[in-house]
């Protein structure tokens, strides 16, 4: 019988812990890697491994010895203008989005591979496809990402599938700020085609199937889930 055990590296909170509330329905087991313990991580199925990705070594020997699914969610939305753009913002925006995401397939690989077939899944954001203002650090970080995704599925190919999801703005705890109220909630919602921002879940369950035996002839891809932001005009 083949085993179903995830690993979702920042379960812990927005669109990784509705990741690891779908999963822990149906898998045997979810290991869950972050900062904090949230009410998803003392759910039954899941490990919590308390651990700062950009700061701590993730040992092969505290993951499952079979991996069917890595999903890295740790990201961030440093916005800002140009000139107040310095090294060390960018340089820790490409350590959480790139570093830490190649770190913990490194530390996953042997059991990936352990594993009937395997799958990853990275996040991007929507601000790489579409130029948008501010964005120029979170871009260039996410950019990397999307490079990434397509260098490890050609790498890993055919026991590992790599993809990326690219949202736009979801409610999460990462979007605290740019949703502190209604009229900014408004003004966000109104800038999509579909007139809302995203749920968790709209996000979640793409990360789901991305996962799963469901999407078995699916890599490399980048996919967006953003209201239709990045390819619609009306
Ligand atoms: N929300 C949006 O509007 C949006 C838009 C575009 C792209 N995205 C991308 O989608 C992904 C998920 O976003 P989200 O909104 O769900 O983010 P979130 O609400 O900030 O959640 C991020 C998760 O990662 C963990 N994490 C953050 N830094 C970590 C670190 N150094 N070490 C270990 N764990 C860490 C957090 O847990 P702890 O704090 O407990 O460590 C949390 O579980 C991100 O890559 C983000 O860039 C989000």
């Amino acid at each position: 019988m083949s085993v179903s055990n995830y690993v979702v590296v920042g379960g812990s909170k927005g669109i990784g812990a509705q990741l690891v509330r779908r999963l822990a329905s149906a898998a045997d087991a979810v290991t869950v890697i972050s900062r904090t313990a949230s009410e998803v991580t003392t759910s039954q199925n899941v490990k919590h491994i308390e651990a700062d990705i950009t700061q701590d070594e993730i040992s092969p020997d505290d993951l499952p010895s079979v991996i069917s699914g890595l999903a890295y969610c740790p990201g961030s939305i440093s916005l800002g203008p140009i000139r107040r753009v310095d090294a060390p913002s960018m340089l820790a925006d490409y350590e959480l989005n790139v570093v830490g995401a190649v770190k913990c397939l490194q530390a996953a690989l042997n059991a990936m591979k352990a594993a009937e077939a395997s799958s990853m899944v990275l996040f991007s954001t929507v601000a790489v496809g579409q130029g948008l203002p501010m964005h120029a650090s979170v871009a260039a970080a996410k950019g990397a990402v999307e490079g990434l995704t397509r260098a490890l599925a050609a790498e890993l190919a055919p026991k590992i599938r790599v993809n990326c999801i690219a949202p736009s703005l979801t409610d999460t705890p990462l979007a605290e700020k740019l949703l502190a109220n209604e009229q900014k909630r408004a003004a966000m919602a109104d800038r999509h085609p579909l007139k809302r921002i995203g749920t968790p879940d709209d996000v979640a369950s793409l990360a789901e199937f991305l996962l799963t035996k469901d999407s078995s002839w699916i890599s490399g891809q980048v996919i967006g889930v953003d209201g239709g932001m990045s390819s619609l005009r009306v």
